[in-house]
């Protein structure tokens, strides 16, 4: 395929983006938590495309992007009146919620299951394009399957060159990773199935039962058939570096980073950290937000810099730091050190 095509945020940029996708054809677009690599969701042959870009195993469902709770109805049934509750609160924004899909969503969309992950982004560029198109848009996250998802343009293009007809630079995402996964289970009960952005106390606002799903929390890799969310079970967010997750504080942090002997190591530590770090570091913030928002283009950046082993310091464990910990975990292929 030929070089991917640059499109603006402009008002002909965002018609052309919405032809090349009422044309079958897969384009990069801009969201508020990473950029995702769209396709008309009712196209069978537009969405196979994505999974070819990706290099995406089939069994991995894509979330469907809408731009109205209408839109929502149309692919979606037997809709809990908790949705709405919560779609009031939370949309749009980074929640993804997991309903009884009607006929109209092609199996290729929810790799053979009978749900559909449904979304409606914040980042109005992409509800532009979805309004435009007047279908919703599914859309994995733009990177190789694999690799650390992509949070600005320049990502997208360093991994989908020569792969999808055109992105939409929309600058960097504001979030900066991928959305809350919930299912429901019964009146009142939901389940996370992938933290993110909006926390267990968020939700726990709107609905009493809110249930960690085990996979989030455990130090251990998933056994495969115990993942209620199939894209759970693949190796994840990876950087090509090997990476160490150091559960420590930052005195037993900086002590096990002097005792590795590695070429071309590098710490992945926090802003206020710095000051009293004498080896090669780069940082990613210092509240959890910032963490959230720059970990992705931090371990990108590990690669570009030739970094073999990246030993990163652990967030806490709640909040938002529930969700970088997460992507950090399976970063580092379950690899975590404590003393
Ligand atoms: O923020 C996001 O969610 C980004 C942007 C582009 O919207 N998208 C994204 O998509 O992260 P993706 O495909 O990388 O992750 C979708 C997750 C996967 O873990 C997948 O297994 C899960 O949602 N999922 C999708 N449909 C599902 C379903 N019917 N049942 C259970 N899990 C589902
Ligand atoms: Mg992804």
């Amino acid at each position: 395929m030929k070089e991917i095509n640059c499109l603006s945020s402009s008002d002909s940029d965002l018609e052309a983006a919405a032809a090349l996708l009422r044309d079958g054809e897969v384009v990069g677009l801009p969201t508020e938590t990473v950029y995702g690599l769209a396709a008309d969701a009712t196209n069978e042959k537009a969405v196979a495309k994505i999974f070819e870009a990706k290099g995406r195993p089939a069994d991995n469902p894509l979330i469907i992007h809408v731009s109205s709770i209408s839109m929502m109805e149309e692919y979606a049934e037997d809709i809990p009146s908790v949705v709405y509750r919560l779609a009031e609160k939370f949309w749009p924004g980074p929640l993804t919620m997991i309903l009884p899909k009607r006929n109209n969503v092609p199996y290729i969309v929810t790799g053979g299951l009978e749900t559909v992950a449904v979304r409606m982004p914040e980042n109005e560029i992409m509800r532009k394009v979805i309004d435009l198109v007047g279908k919703p848009l599914a859309a994995p996250s733009a990177n190789l399957s694999g690799s650390p998802s992509p949070t600005s343009a320049q990502h997208v293009i360093d991994d989908m060159n020569g792969r999808i007809a055109a992105v939409v630079d929309g600058g960097r995402c504001s979030v900066g990773l991928e959305s809350t996964v919930i299912s429901f289970e019964g009146y009142d009960s939901l389940r996370i199935l992938r933290p993110g952005f909006i926390t267990p106390e968020q939700l726990n606002s709107i609905v009493d039962d809110v249930i960690i799903d085990k996979n989030i929390t455990s130090d251990e890799a998933p056994e495969v058939k115990e993942v209620l969310s199939p894209g759970m079970k693949y190796k994840h967010y990876s950087p090509k570096a090997r990476v160490i997750l150091v559960r420590e504080g930052f005195e037993l942090f900086k002590k096990y980073v002097s005792e590795q002997t590695e070429q071309d190591s590098c710490s992945l530590i926090f802003d206020y950290d710095a000051e009293n770090f004498p080896y090669n570091y780069m940082t990613y913030g210092s509240t959890p937000e910032e963490q959230a928002q720059q970990l992705f283009e931090r371990l990108r950046e590990a690669d570009k810099k030739g970094i073999k082993t990246l030993y990163v310091r652990a967030p806490r464990r709640e909040g938002i730091g529930l969700a970088v910990y997460n992507r950090l975990i399976r970063a580092a292929g379950y690899e975590v050190v404590e003393s």
